[in-house]
């Protein structure tokens, strides 16, 4: 936000503004509520299934039951939505788990809204999880090493947001980072009858080390190389900016920046350039920083999860996807 200034009082006194609590808290400019949060899931075939994910303590892969569980615990604090990981039970070279009819994600969308149809089920699309290999594409080995296919994944990108909407998922969520997968998506929701399902792009995701964690939980770590040949590189800031333009100019509704406490410059710049609903992802690595920290009784976990949401808000996000959704919104409640 640009200040218009035209010269400050020659006594002015900004604590005159903060003696009062009640004149604090009108004057208070960004405000953090629960519609806002989003909590991310990971689900995983079973019953009555809490795995533990050691690196993200409070974390759990869940069978859709517990899934439901935890769902119904957080829309009950006043948590809209939830963004759904699936771990498939066999992972193969062509993520079949990520586009069968009942594959995991699409098993527990169905059920989610069957049982908690007010709820929005945020369907994260992406092959990683369900590759062998642990990359976002189709890998192909070639003279000069392993390359990750563009083109040819985004048919099977497609075919999982196609999936996951049949089964009621209300909003699409690419995080692999293909080039044209936006439009891939878009098309292919508009062809079979979803074209009132947005799509949330993972637009300015960075190639980031704050990802170590939610590779654990969800059993996704590339087997061989890494990201950087389709995920940003963190000193790029007008690239970020580009590939914002570039979902928005595919068809992506709301667009989101990830990971968030490094990157709030660009959550500024984004939502001040494009003035796009904006989302901020505050991913495992931030997580397990905070809570490990708290777990060592060195920080009040409490008020810095919430000041950090609220640097995210201040930042110009509009929707906070967050491990700790539930607890923000119980915190709220006060
Ligand atoms: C899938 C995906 C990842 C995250 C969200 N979707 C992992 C990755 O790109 O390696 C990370 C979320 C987090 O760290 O909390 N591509």
């Amino acid at each position: 936000m640009s200040i218009p200034f035209t010269g400050m009082h020659p006594d002015y006194r900004p604590r005159r503004l903060r003696q009062n609590p009640a004149i604090r808290k009108m004057v208070r400019e960004t405000r953090l509520s629960a519609e806002q949060l989003v909590l991310p899931l990971f689900a995983r075939r079973g019953s009555k299934l809490r795995n533990p994910v050691k690196s993200m303590p409070g974390v759990f892969q869940l069978s859709p039951d517990e899934i439901l569980k935890t769902a119904r615990e957080a829309y009950a604090l006043g948590v809209p939505a939830v963004l759904l990981f699936g771990i498939p039970e066999k992972k193969d070279e062509k993520a079949s788990d990520a586009y069968a009819r009942n594959g995991i994600v699409a098993q527990t969308a169905r059920l989610l809204k069957k049982e908690l149809p007010e709820l929005l089920v945020i369907a994260d699309v992406c092959l990683c999880e369900y590759m062998s290999h642990g990359h976002c594409g189709i890998v192909k080995k070639g003279r000069s090493g392993v390359i990750i296919e563009n083109d040819s994944s985004l048919k099977l990108l497609a075919r999982a947001a196609l999936s996951y909407a049949e089964a009621g998922a209300d909003i699409i969520a690419p995080s692999d980072m293909m080039d044209g997968r936006v439009a891939a998506i878009r098309k292919a929701l508009d062809t079979d009858g979803f074209q009132n399902t947005p799509i949330m792009s993972y637009a300015a995701k960075f190639s980031s080390a704050f990802y170590g964690p939610f590779r654990d939980a969800a059993e996704s770590a590339p087997k061989f190389g890494d990201r950087r040949s389709y995920q940003m590189d963190a000193a790029n800031a007008a690239e970020a900016l580009r590939e914002v333009a570039l979902d928005i100019q595919e068809g992506a509704d709301i667009v989101m920046v990830k990971p968030g406490l490094a990157y709030l410059d660009l959550v500024y710049r984004v939502k001040s350039t494009f003035g796009y609903p904006t989302a901020i992802y505050s991913v495992s690595g931030e997580y397990s920083m905070m809570k490990a920290a708290a777990l060592q009784g060195w920080i009040d976990e409490r008020a810095i999860v919430m000041e950090s949401l609220l640097g995210m808000r201040r930042a110009g996000a509009d929707i906070l996807i967050t491990y700790s959704a539930t607890d923000a919104a119980r915190w709220l409640k006060g």
